[in-house]
């Protein structure tokens, strides 16, 4: 069993059908996925996304708006869906704390990292909100950064395809799903597991990323508890594959 994960979701996941907005349906469905988790001891830190609600690349694209200001939105959406999360996790009788990257003592607690840890030891989920806290940084990077610094041994992108393809397979037909890889080959320009950033990042501390079907029921327990890999992609060292 993994003691310690981090599970990154993309806010369009708890998206309404129309792309936007907070499903209540798919917030049940996640803390039912992450309930057995917390329930079998395993420490569950998240990270989600903000696409959903606004993007800052799509925000500034106009040239109304600038890249920075557009990115400071989207940590701030960021921050909605992890209370979003929390309330969601609460009612399902999990303990949970929001930390964020920007400092709104009003709403959440500020990000410190040994008091995260803390949390986490104590069973508590941590859902760490506003990205890195900075601009030009994606969600999956702020995501590798916190799982980097608790410690955590695997990072899962939970997302809407189950693992990584040659091309995309929503696109494609004929994509073929690559079950392992290594760091290298996930930085080719074909293979869109994370952005460079996060995927050197993971690298430099050798910390497997794993790609999944969250929509698939018992994913995540199977990846997490069983620690069976077969439903998934991971990215690897190379001398481990
Ligand atoms: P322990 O130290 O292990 O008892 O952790 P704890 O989080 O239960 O204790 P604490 O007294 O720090 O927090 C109690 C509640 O207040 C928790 O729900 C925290 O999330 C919340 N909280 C703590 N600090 C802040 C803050 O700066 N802002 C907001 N909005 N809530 C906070």
């Amino acid at each position: 069993m993994i003691k310690r994960v981090l599970i990154k979701f993309s806010g369009e996941a708890l998206a309404n059908e129309d792309g936007h907005g907070i499903n209540s349906n798919t917030l049940k469905y996640i803390a039912s996925e992450i309930k057995p988790l917390t329930d079998n001891g395993v420490e569950v830190g998240l990270v989600v996304g903000g696409g959903n609600i606004i993007r800052g690349v799509n925000a500034s694209k106009e040239g109304i708006i600038r890249r920075s200001s557009g990115d400071y939105m989207g940590m701030l959406a960021t921050v909605i869906n992890a209370v979003a999360i929390q309330e969601a996790l609460e009612h399902f009788g999990l303990k949970v704390r929001v930390q964020s990257a920007i400092e709104m003592n009003e709403i959440c607690e500020p990000f410190i990292v040994r008091r995260a840890i803390r949390h986490l030891e104590k069973g508590r989920i941590v859902v760490f909100a506003a990205g890195t806290g900075n601009p030009f940084f994606t969600t999956d990077t702020a995501a590798t950064l916190r799982a980097v610094e608790i410690g955590a041994s695997i990072i899962i992108k939970a997302t809407k395809v189950d693992g990584v393809y040659d091309k995309d397979p929503q696109k494609y037909p004929d994509a073929r799903k690559i079950p392992v890889l290594s760091y290298e080959e996930a930085l080719k320009d074909n293979i869109k597991v994370m952005d460079d950033t996060a995927i050197a990042l993971a690298k430099d501390n050798s910390l497997p990323i794993v790609v999944c079907n969250m929509f698939e029921e018992g994913n995540l327990y199977n990846i997490v508890v069983n620690e069976d890999f077969s439903r998934c992609s991971i990215v690897k060292d190379k001398e481990s594959i």
